[in-house]
């Protein structure tokens, strides 16, 4: 029996009123779930996170009563299915704060507003010669589509470091700034360290110089609360499967005044107002970049998933989920032969390891006869690995249904791997 040097005394100060993870976990039908035998303990949250019961059920009631195409019909259906798209845009609005609807922008998920981001502003407003700061701990997707532009223009790439925390420098990123530098793209919290950057000052300094700035902010949205006006960034992406919303569906913000100049990024239908073979005129905002039938169902439920959250609180589930790092951060802290990957002083609940005896694809394999589900990988930031020396970590990535007992059990679990590897 493993000894988790004080967990009782932690466990009695979370979990409990105010914040009630367990009637929170009623939400989630799939957390009762059995895996291999054992009661199935999530924490692969970062990948993607798990759904209520309140957005099965308006996925459902969207296919069963409401199944229309939307901004295209004059039927009854047409018009309740184009009613609460837009409702949910507006719910996104608030939810993100952001000065108008008309600067959300629906897109299958972060990868594709930053795309949309790098192709459309990037190829009208840069140039060769051009520089592109992004930093060292950016998730694939806000690096290739980055690549890819500078490739196509011929501008040049630039890389803010972080340190052995885990934590950036801004001291190096201020010198990256220079009358060469025309785009900033960074990260609010990083997938692979948990690290939450200061984003506002990373703003701050690009617009300084006049340079704008896009956050990607998949990791950040399920655990804080995102103010895009108080960040003052000019574009902010997020997906919704990781803020319990259904997959295939995400945001770009971006301001109006940007967006207004930007072209759009793809075309078909709905983007545009008018089509002859001599010339086409584009919609207005958002609808410019939102070719072809979007994810309505999506979009409808990513709505469900944000009122959810919101009724649950996004400054409590910060707060629950900090003592939940913290408690866990302690129990992995203690393990012998366990390094963890990734120690900011403001992390977001996030857990990355790796293990003297064993490969992180291993210590998954073993967790997950357990019943605990990691991610075990480079989890698509490579040079993040490549900055640490690992080719992997293993990786606890926690949501607001999380446990402190589910924390015992990965713990018990990774003994477990240490037992059998050692
Ligand atoms: N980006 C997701 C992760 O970090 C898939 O696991």
């Amino acid at each position: 029996m493993t000894t988790i040097p004080g967990s009782a005394a932690q466990r009695r100060e979370i979990g409990h009123a105010p914040f009630d993870v367990w009637r929170i976990r009623e939400d989630f039908p799939i957390l009762k779930q059995k895996v291999h035998g054992k009661p199935l303990v999530y924490l692969d949250n970062a990948a993607t996170t798990q759904k209520p019961q309140v957005v099965i059920d308006t996925l459902v009631r969207y296919y069963e009563t409401i199944n229309a195409n939307v901004h295209r019909g004059i039927h009854a259906l047409s018009e309740q299915a184009t009613q609460e798209y837009e409702g949910a845009r507006e719910t996104v609005r608030r939810f993100l704060n952001a000065a108008d609807a008309r600067e959300i922008i629906f897109v299958r998920g972060t990868t594709e507003a930053i795309n949309l981001v790098a192709q459309s502003y990037g190829r009208t407003f840069l140039t060769a010669g051009d520089e592109i700061v992004i930093s060292a701990m950016e998730h694939h997707s806000n690096i290739v589509p980055w690549q890819m532009l500078c490739e196509q223009i011929g501008a040049r790439l630039r890389v803010i470091p972080f340190d052995h925390r885990g934590e950036l420098s801004l001291e190096e990123y201020e010198k990256l700034l220079t009358e060469r530098t025309k785009f900033v793209s960074v990260v609010h919290v990083s997938n692979a360290l948990g690290t939450i950057n200061p984003v506002r000052q990373i703003v701050d300094l690009a617009h300084r110089r006049g340079i704008p700035v896009l956050v990607d902010g998949a990791q950040a949205v399920s655990h804080m609360a995102v103010d895009v006006q108080e960040l003052g960034c000019d574009f902010y992406a997020f997906s919704s499967h990781k803020l319990c919303g259904p997959t295939g569906v995400g945001v770009l913000y971006g301001k109006a005044e940007l967006l207004t100049r930007m072209p759009p990024y793809q075309g078909g239908g709905d983007m545009i107002s008018v089509v002859t073979f001599e010339k086409t005129h584009y919609n207005t905002l958002p609808y410019k970049f939102e070719a072809g039938t979007p994810h309505i169902a999506g979009v409808i439920g990513l709505g469900a998933a944000i009122t959810y959250v919101q009724s649950i609180g996004l400054d409590r589930i910060a707060a629950y989920e900090r003592d939940l790092l913290a408690y866990a951060t302690a129990a992995l802290d203690a393990i012998p032969g366990l390094q963890i990957i990734g120690t900011a002083r403001d992390k977001a609940a996030v857990l990355s390891f790796v293990l003297d005896c064993a490969h992180p694809h291993d210590i998954g394999t073993i967790l997950d006869r357990e019943g605990v589900a990691i991610r075990a990988g480079h989890h698509c930031a490579m040079p993040v690995m490549q900055r640490f020396g690992v080719p992997a970590t293993a990786r606890a990535s926690f949501a607001f249904y999380n446990t402190p007992e589910e924390v015992d059990v990965l713990v018990r679990a990774i003994y477990k791997a240490i037992e059998v590897f050692a």
